[in-house]
């Protein structure tokens, strides 16, 4: 029996990134997972192995918003974002949205609208705020750290690039825009976090180097999108998605708010896997030496005329319970049951922010198909929340 009390939570597209809802799976403690919408019967199988053999199930996600449900995960493919929360919040639902919110502006505000009215209440699911080192980062910059900040670059290098958006859905504009919106939403949202603005305008370059030429996989097969450490070098993998109209690296410049410069650089061939952010300011400079939980963050505020490997101050990220991305996934999670249970209105990701962030992305990328021209980002349609903060 459920107690009364107990948040009832429904998870649309529970595989791949829909496992993250099993941390809202907690029993007789004031949330339960009962019911789940997947279009593969054998991720539905797990769910019934996992959440238990009462568990709905369906593979129809209206069918699911149909049930008793006060809580929706929606963890399924970016183009499918827009509608699948529009139809959550109107039927009443508190939305945990993965990233990123919607695959264009227009879909973004579509449901900023649906929030707005006043059905659901939406949280978009920015985990890369909740990770212990980029928390401390911001506390640090918060702090004056690093002086006024003035520069804000972020170097990303996917070494996982090839095997996780090259050979499935993720590879076709048409599911995601492109990898700058897919995977740059998470960068560009922790830039505009860090610094505490919004990119305004934004230039981009970007091209397919690497896997444009590479044996693609027969359409009738399968697509196997799993991360494997021996595929390596990149130009002898074979087996990519039969289309592939996205880019592979990407240069992005941005102008910000307050007369900040960002920069943002993505690859998707590296040997390594590592987001790097560096901040400048007025008094200093703080960068990440490596991105997982126990990685150094590095704070530089002595003037040399020459490079020092060993900073002036060294910081480690605030304390995590473990988990995957950082340890972020069990605290965005409970952040999000303590929004869904009333507990808390303000949250550390908010619904604006991921939309700013789809902007940049989308600009971006418009952009680079256009030979370099600048963009302006559309600003947000309403003011509202605490976007920056
Ligand atoms: N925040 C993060 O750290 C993070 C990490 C990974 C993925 N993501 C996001 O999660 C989303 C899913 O990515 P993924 O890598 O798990 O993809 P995936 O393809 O591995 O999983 C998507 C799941 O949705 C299901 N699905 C597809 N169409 C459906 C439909 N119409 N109805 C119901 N289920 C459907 C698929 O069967 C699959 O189980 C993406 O938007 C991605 O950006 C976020």
């Amino acid at each position: 029996m459920l107690k009364e009390q107990e948040l009832r939570i429904g998870v649309i597209g529970a595989g791949g990134r829909g496992r993250v809802a099993a941390h809202a799976h907690l029993p007789g403690k004031g949330s339960r997972v009962t019911a789940c919408c997947d279009t593969n019967p054998e991720t539905l199988a797990a769910c019934r192995e996992l959440y238990g053999a009462e568990l709905f199930t369906t593979a129809d996600w209206r069918e699911l918003l149909a049930q008793s449900l006060d809580a929706i995960f929606i963890c399924t493919p970016d183009f499918l974002h827009e509608e699948q929360a529009v139809a959550a919040l109107a039927a009443g639902k508190t939305v945990y949205l993965e990233k990123p919110m919607a695959i264009t502006v227009a879909g973004c505000d579509r449901v900023l609208a649906a929030a707005a009215a006043g059905g659901g209440r939406l949280f978009v699911g920015h985990n890369m705020r909740y990770m212990g080192i980029i928390r401390k980062m911001k506390v640090l910059i918060d702090a004056g750290t690093v002086g006024e900040v003035k520069s804000v670059w972020c170097r990303h290098f996917i070494s996982y690039g090839g095997d996780a958006y090259f050979r499935d859905w993720h590879a076709e504009r048409k599911n995601t825009t492109g990898l700058l919106l897919q995977k740059g939403a998470h960068d560009l949202d922790v830039i505009h976090w860090l610094s505490g603005a919004y990119t305004t305008r934004v230039s981009a370059f970007g091209n397919l180097a690497v896997y444009g030429g590479l044996p693609r996989r027969n359409p009738e097969e399968p697509a196997q999108a799993k991360f494997n450490a021996a595929h390596w070098p990149p130009p002898a993998q074979s087996g990519f998605n039969p289309v592939i109209d996205i880019e592979d690296q990407n240069v992005v410049i941005l102008q910000m708010e307050r007369g900040i410069l960002g920069a943002y650089l993505q690859c998707h061939f590296t040997p390594d896997a590592c987001r790097n952010y560096t901040v400048i300011g007025t008094e200093g400079r703080i960068e990440n030496l490596g991105d997982s939980p126990d990685s150094p963050i590095a704070v530089w505020n002595r003037r040399t005329d020459s490079y020092r490997l060993f900073p002036d101050q060294v910081h480690r990220g605030e304390e995590t319970v473990g988990g995957e991305h950082g340890g972020a996934d069990p605290v965005i999670v409970k952040e999000f049951l303590d929004f869904a249970s009333g507990r808390i209105t303000v949250t550390t990701a908010t619904p604006e922010a991921a939309r700013m962030a789809v902007a940049v992305g989308c600009q971006a990328t418009e952009s680079l198909r256009n030979g370099g021209q600048p963009q302006d980002i559309p600003p947000l349609p309403t003011a509202g929340g605490n976007p920056r903060s």
